[in-house]
């Protein structure tokens, strides 16, 4: 599963209770959003401004959405020492915690707390830092000294997790800014690329390079695809599966995570008696209809698909109360398909399952969005 503490901070004991609930269902990666335009999360102690700065944002998405929720400022990091606590905690419930810092885009509270890793430094560093956050690019500048960076950044990042895998996001970046830059348009006649999509997919190349130097694998969300993609890296599909499939037919690993079925910011029922989401519906009993191997891949091409993630974007989730009504049963329903066969009658015989384990949750005081909301 995905939380994004990027959006509303989670504190650390409400990070722990959410690993629990996911032991409990043998989920066993817990990515952490820890970095957008939003908020920095975690302590870089080379870049101390990236959370005093960065975690300090005077905006959410919730803020914008319904400016009658705009409470106190939403703000808060993970120390180094909140980190390892995390990663042990998780460690003994079997769970990997994948770390995602995102890059090229969704980097703005980075481009706020250090504006030399934007395209106009002097425009932002005349500002002062609390009106740095809507005047940037929504994009790093693919500079030499922002590469070093970034690069020292996932150093401290890997010295935190332990894991095999770093997630630097990669999506959904505005190159088009980079297209009114003449600094980055002699960058790219240099380096003989054609276009923004080039540039990006390079920027990823090198990131990839140092973390595969570090002997980590780097994954990246399905823009990665685009412009040619780096050689060990691990392809999130989350604009469909397409992404999922090209990349396993071109022979890399991928991790399905479909908007369609694993997205669990989206509504799940009547969007007029639901808390304000996004997307379409998508209901527990769509996430079973979930098939993480498609068809179109053969068997030697299948085994690239290395699994499933459910996605709790937090943009309109600021709760723990709220992240368990959109998490629960949804991500049962996921539980069941990523780790059972496809069977005839797999809604009758998990509904069985889960009108029981449904009392654990009561039993537990975990909310989750109860069945019978669809009747009332
Ligand atoms: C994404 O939802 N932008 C990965």
């Amino acid at each position: 599963l995905l939380i994004d503490p990027a959006r509303h901070f989670i504190p650390v004991a409400e990070v722990k209770r959410f690993i629990d609930v996911m032991a409990l269902h043998k989920f066993n990666r817990l990515q952490m959003h820890l970095t957008d335009d939003t908020g920095w999360r975690v302590e870089i102690k080379k870049y101390p401004e990236l959370t005093r700065i960065g975690s300090r944002m005077d905006w959410t998405q919730m803020q914008l959405e319904s400016p009658s929720s705009a409470q106190a400022r939403h703000s808060g990091f993970y120390s180094q020492q909140d980190i390892r606590e995390l990663v042990r905690y998780a460690a003994r419930r079997h769970i990997i915690i994948v770390p995602e810092i995102e890059m090229p885009g969704h980097i703005g509270a980075a481009l706020a707390s250090y504006p030399e890793l934007s395209l106009n430094p002097q425009k932002l560093s005349a500002l002062p830092p609390e009106q740095r956050w809507k005047a940037h690019e929504w994009i790093l500048a693919p500079r030499p000294q922002s590469i070093a960076f970034m690069s020292a950044v996932l150093i401290e990042i890997m010295d935190l997790f332990p894991g095999p895998w770093i997630h630097i996001g990669g999506d959904e970046a505005n190159c088009r800014a980079w297209t009114h830059s003449e600094e980055l348009q002699t960058q790219m006649r240099e380096l003989g690329l054609k276009n923004e999509a080039e540039l990006h997919s390079w920027f990823i190349r090198q990131m990839d390079g140092f973390l595969t130097q570090h002997g980590r694998r780097m994954i990246g969300w399905d823009e990665i695809l685009q412009g040619g993609l780096a050689s060990g890296a691990i392809v999130m599909s989350w604009r469909g599966m397409e992404g999922g499939i090209a990349a396993a037919q071109a022979g890399h690993d991928v991790i399905m995570t479909p908007a369609s079925h694993t997205y669990f910011d989206y509504y799940q029922g009547p969007v007029a008696s639901e808390p304000k989401a996004w997307g379409t519906v998508l209901p527990w009993e769509k996430v079973l209809e979930f098939e993480p191997i498609p068809d179109d891949l053969r068997a030697a091409q299948a085994r690239h698909v290395l699994g499933g993630q459910g996605q709790l974007w937090g943009e309109l989730i600021s709760t723990t109360r709220h992240r368990e009504y959109m998490a629960w049963p949804r991500s049962a329903a996921l539980a069941e398909v990523l780790w059972s066969p496809q069977t005839e009658n797999r809604l009758e015989s998990f509904r069985a399952r889960l009108i029981e384990h449904l009392k654990r949750f009561d039993t537990a005081k975990i909310n989750y969005r109860p069945l019978s909301a669809d009747t009332q």
